[in-house]
Parts: C-alpha cells; structure tokens; sequence
C-alpha cells in the first residue's frame, strides 16, 4: 500500500471546509493532517469537526511543515499567487481555488515557478471539469458529436443572496465576470479547443438595489468574446436570480448542439396542485456541484500520487483570467477590449 498524500489546508471559510470535509471523508489517498486560517473560530472548527492535528495561524508556518506533501489553497484569491509560489517553494504540491488571480503579471509567476518543479502537481480549481455531465458533453464534444464547435452560451445565475456577501465579497473577488464567468470562460475554451481569445465586449446593470455601485461591480453582466478561427463565446452572469442557481453551457456545432444544465430544477419531482405546476429549484452551486467537488479533490490527489495526469494547466488558468480581465475592462470602458 503507498503511503497516504499529507494534506494542509489554508482557508477554511464557505468553500474551505466543503473542501476540506471532502478530505477528510470522501477523497481517498491521502489525510488532512493541517489546517491554516487566521481565525482561531477556524482552527477549532478544524480540530473539534474533522480531527484536524496540526493547526497553524500563519501561512509561512503551514507551507513549511516538513510533514506535507501537498496544499490546498481556498484563500481569497489575492492571496492565491504568493501563495502558491511560497508552496511549490517548499516542495508541496499545491490545489489553487479558482481564479488563479487578478493579474496576468501572477498567473505568469506562478506559471514560472511551476514550471521550474515539473514533478510537482500545481491544478486549478475548475470544478465543472469534474461534473459528470460537463464531462459527458466534452467527450460527446470531442468525439465529433456535434461536427465542428463553434460557439459557446454559458451562464452562472446565483439565487439572490438577501444578506448581501456578495456585496462584501466584491472587493475581494475581482468582479462579476472574475469570480463567476470565469467557470464558464473555462469551460468555453475547453470547449472549443483551447483556442486564441482576440476581442471581448461587455455589458452589465445593477438589478437590485443594494451597495455594489460605489465596488464598481454589477449583479447582472453579459460578455462576448471572439477567438482566432472563428469561434464565439457568450457569457451571462447573475447574482439576482428569484428562483434558485442555474447554471448552464450550450455548445453549438456544425453538425448539432449540446446543452448542460436547463433550468434550475432540483430533481425530476413535479408538483401540481391547485397552484399550477412547479418543480424544486438548486439553492447554490454547493448543491449543483457537490459531486464535482468531490472528483476535484480525488483528480488531485491522485494527480499527486502520480496515478493520473493533472487534468486542467496553470496555462488554462492564464487565459480565463486574461479573457475575465478583458470582459472586466470592457464593462467598465464601454469598450471593445483587444486581447493580445
Ligand atoms: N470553485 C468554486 O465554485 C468556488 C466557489 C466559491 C469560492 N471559490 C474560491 O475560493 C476562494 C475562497 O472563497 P470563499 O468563498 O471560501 O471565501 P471566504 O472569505 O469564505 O474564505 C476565505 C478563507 O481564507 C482564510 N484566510 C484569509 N487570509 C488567509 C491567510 N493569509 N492564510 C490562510 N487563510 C487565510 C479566511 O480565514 C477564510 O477561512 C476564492 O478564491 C474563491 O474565488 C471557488
């Protein structure tokens, strides 16, 4: 029996400890042995809820554990690149959250730094990759199901939070199209086979009142993107939804289309009374995606066990933030964004 992989995780706020509790529970291969957070409430949620031994304040502490083979990062995503260096730096293997960052000037230091310790993992947090049906339409995709791909609908629509953490998310987030559009940017350029993004275009609108204005975020947006050799992509993002999370990607080809995820419904459980017809919606992309997160974390740790290749590049990462940039800078210029 090979050893387990030695796990340390740095963040454990909302997707933390989903991320972690997989760990601990469901990903096989490996054992969380530490956990990072600034916030001692954190540390005791580790220690007393998942039998997490070694607990750490600071991230330098964390990184430097000589008993760790691999870090997972679900920190806020400014933090993610030196983050991520000072872990490949220490000879960890390391798991980024997605958007790897803000900037391109971080994506390419981290790409740097990777690339300097090919026989360390370093993977992206894309998790539709992992969900079973946006796996299904990539082979269906790749097996010429659909002719040629040439254009990609994708959205991610969020219930309307009323308490409002998306507003206090915001300057943390990098916007709209960084922190949700970006899955779909992903999912586009995988789509249509990884080509080059050219131009982007956007437009948003604040649906709901609250305080995202004076962030110079919006709750709705809409981009279009073009790339080399004629392939188009369209995004919506949603922070507003009534109903529920929704999710979805149409993949349009010369010779068919495939389309993940229509509408919102929970289940196939129908109820009609005296009210008319109605279905249960998803609550959040933790309920849609619950299963993805799960074969996220096994692809990584397995990537790290040398057991399978690591399914998505840091190069990937690079082009969603260059394409999320692009779609930020032309919402708020009213531009035409040329992506060079
Ligand atoms: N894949 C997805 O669908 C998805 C969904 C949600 C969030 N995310 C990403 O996950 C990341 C975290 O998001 P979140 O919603 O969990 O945020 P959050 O604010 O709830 O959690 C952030 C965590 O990082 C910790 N932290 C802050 N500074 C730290 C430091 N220096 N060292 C160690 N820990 C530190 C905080 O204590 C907290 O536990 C973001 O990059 C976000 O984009 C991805």
């Amino acid at each position: 029996m090979p050893q387990a992989l030695r796990l340390g995780i740095a963040g454990l706020g909302r997707l933390g400890r989903r991320h972690a509790d997989n760990l601990v529970h469901r990903t096989r291969g490996c054992v969380l042995a530490a956990a990072c957070s600034p916030v001692p409430e954190e540390l005791v949620h580790a220690r007393d809820a998942l039998g997490v031994a070694r607990l750490y304040e600071h991230y330098e502490q964390l990184v430097q554990d000589p008993e760790l083979d691999a870090v997972v990062l679900v920190t806020p995503t400014a933090l993610h690149a030196d983050q991520a260096i000072l872990a490949l730096e220490a000879g960890k293997h390391v798991f980024i959250e997605k958007p790897l960052a803000l900037n391109l000037h971080d994506c390419e230091r981290v790409e740097a730094v990777a690339a300097g310790r090919p026989q360390q993992v370093a993977m992206v947090g894309f998790v539709r990759r992992f969900d079973r049906s946006y796996a299904n339409a990539f082979a269906q995709v790749s097996e010429g199901g659909i002719g040629r791909p040439f254009l990609v609908r994708s959205q991610t629509c969020d219930r309307l939070d009323p308490s409002g953490f998306f507003v206090r998310f915001a300057p943390s987030s990098g916007g709209l199209f960084m922190d949700c559009s970006v899955h779909d940017i992903d999912l586009a350029r995988w789509m249509l086979g990884q080509p080059k993004a050219t131009r982007a275009f956007a437009s948003g609108t604040i649906a709901v009142p609250h305080d995202l204005a004076p962030l110079g975020d919006v709750d709705n947006a809409m981009g279009i993107v073009e790339f080399e050799g004629g392939a188009r992509a369209m995004f919506y993002a949603s922070r507003t939804f009534a109903h529920g999370h929704e999710p979805s990607t149409e993949v349009i080809g010369t010779e068919g289309k495939l389309l993940v995820g229509a509408g919102a419904a929970r289940d196939r459980v129908v109820l009609s009374d005296r009210h008319g017809v109605r279905q249960q919606a998803v609550d959040d992309f933790f309920e849609r995606f619950a299963n993805a997160f799960e074969q996220e974390m096994q692809a990584f740790v397995d990537a790290c066990c040398g057991r399978r290749p690591v399914p998505l590049t840091l190069q990937d990462a690079t082009e969603a933030t260059r394409i999320g940039l692009a779609l930020t800078a032309s919402l708020k210029s009213g531009e035409v964004q040329v992506i060079s």
